[in-house]
């Protein structure tokens, strides 16, 4: 039999099988005539290159998956006529990956794919953190992916593709394209009332990168640690962590980040979500942005403002943030994770001047700045009003959203209340304490297929409390969903 007739398509499969192959835990041959084919390049290679020519693409082809393990190799003699080359060099060419593992010599004659190697490429498992097998899915923190923009997204990328200098392809400034950054200063400048220093705006992977950043700039100040809302949002630690810098959860009052506690913590730096505290949902009062600016002069620190959603306001106009207030004590940052996709990695961090050499560095030797094209696009995308665009799209979804999961959670769970201001991507609802204790209620409805957060998971120390508190996010849903959600949860309850 020819090489080819051993490998046609048509040829039978397990017709030069070798012994023991057949076992249920062998694998199927897989090779089909392509996979010799794979070898006519090599072939045809320069006369001293040939024979490493040959072991290296049949090498690849093992690798690759594209020779299957327990395949039956052709005898040396019929590839040899096959692809014009000398019997030696094949001979020699299965000796060779023999010992190195990737073939094998069956029982009597016959070499076969095989033995130490692994012949199909590993498949690279998905850790994205996701909601697998849920009915309905309230755990807060993503918007309604639908609704990117793809569209002008694709307009946007045309054109930056189209314009963009050569020049723009190479290392950037780590802080990020002038262009974005003043685009984006302007944009921060009206829409949230920041003191917008181009020079002093850096464009970072989301957030959480600005995290690392300020936590590796508080530490070369000397600092240890800092101060998180309790609750909070539980990525910060680990963020600060990385930057050898500890979180000290300070509880907070109705008006935001309670000052006793505070002032009593140690600590001269704190991180705060103003706007729309997370998770609690309250908007700071003006009395405690004030106190809390004081409190940071008084100290030599910072004020670490996450603007996480502050864009989304269903009330009235958004209080505007901190930092403008007093530029050289809140260090601002946001990104587009709430209003566009957060899989984009793309934000902002604007700092004080006396940590911007800090962040700047740091960003330098962490990733030498930000992709180039990405920076680009947005630039585009702000300039010519489409992010604003999407961001008044986002508010009357998702203030739609908000109304029926509301009137969802009146209708199901009479007594329950929904705490915080009308804003952002989720509300905290309060269960009257027949649905309680929390623990149980999150295992029953967990196990009908609804996802929610409890209140206490974002708490340093889960505490006492009798009554269900639920952080629930509906940006994701639709308003039919979200009603369907909460009536799979009551059935649960
Ligand atoms: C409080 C808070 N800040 C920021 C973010 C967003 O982080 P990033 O911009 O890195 O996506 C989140 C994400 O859910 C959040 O909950």
């Amino acid at each position: 039999m020819t090489a080819s007739e051993t490998n046609s398509p048509g040829a039978e499969k397990r017709g030069a099988e070798e012994p023991g192959a057949g076992d249920p835990g062998a694998e199927e041959p897989g090779a089909g005539s392509a996979a010799w084919e794979l070898l006519l390049p090599a072939a045809a290679a320069p006369a001293r290159a040939r024979g490493r020519a040959l072991q290296a693409a049949l090498r690849e082809a093992v690798r690759s998956g594209r020779l299957a393990s327990g395949t039956r190799l052709p005898s040396s003699r019929d590839l040899a006529a096959d692809l014009g080359v000398s019997r030696g060099l094949i001979t020699e060419a299965y000796e060779q990956l023999t010992a190195e593992g990737y073939l094998r010599s069956g029982r009597g004659a016959g070499t076969w794919v095989g033995g130490a190697v692994r012949s199909a490429p590993p498949r690279a498992r998905d850790l994205a953190p996701r909601s697998p097998g849920t009915r309905a899915d309230f755990v807060p923190g993503t918007p309604d992916l639908s609704l990117f923009p793809r569209a002008a997204w694709a307009t946007a990328q045309r054109g930056v593709l189209a314009e963009l200098p050569h020049a723009d392809l190479g290392y950037p400034d780590p802080r990020g394209l002038p262009r974005l950054r003043t685009a984006l200063a302007e944009l921060l400048a009206r829409r949230r009332g920041v003191v917008a220093d181009p020079e002093r705006l850096v464009i970072v992977s989301g957030v959480a990168q600005a995290t690392t950043l300020l936590g590796f700039a508080l530490h070369a100040r000397g600092l240890r640690s800092v101060g998180v809302e309790d609750p909070g949002s539980p990525q910060h630690n680990a963020l600060y962590a990385a930057a050898g810098v500890t979180t000290v959860p300070v509880p907070l009052d109705a008006e935001g980040l309670a000052l006793d506690p505070l002032r009593a913590s140690g600590v001269r730096s704190i991180v705060t979500t103003p706007a729309h505290q997370y998770p609690t949902g309250i908007a700071y009062s003006a009395r405690r942005r004030a106190e809390l600016l004081d409190w940071a002069r008084s100290m030599d620190g910072y004020v670490l403002e996450d603007d996480y959603d502050g864009d989304f306001r269903y009330d009235r106009a958004p209080v505007g943030a901190l930092q403008g207030l007093d530029p050289e004590r809140v260090a601002y940052t946001g990104s587009v994770s709430k209003s566009l996709a957060p899989g984009l990695r793309l934000g902002w961090l604007l700092v004080p001047q006396a940590l911007a050499d800090e962040v700047v560095e740091r960003k330098r030797t962490m990733d030498l700045g930000h992709p180039t094209l990405d920076q680009a696009l947005f630039a585009r995308f702000v300039e010519r009003g489409d992010y604003d665009r999407q961001l008044r799209r986002c508010q009357r979804a998702y203030r739609e959203r908000r109304d029926a999961l509301v009137a969802a959670l009146e209708e199901y769970f009479p007594g329950a209340r929904v705490s915080g201001i009308a804003a952002g991507l989720h509300v905290i609802a309060v269960l009257p304490k027949r649905y309680g204790p929390e623990a149980d209620f999150h295992a029953r409805v967990t196990a009908a297929g609804v996802a929610v957060r409890l209140l206490s998971e974002c708490a340093h120390a889960p505490g006492d409390h009798d009554d269900v508190r639920l952080v629930l996010g509906y940006a994701h849903l639709s308003p039919a969903r979200i009603r369907e959600g909460v009536r799979l949860m009551a059935a649960a309850a």
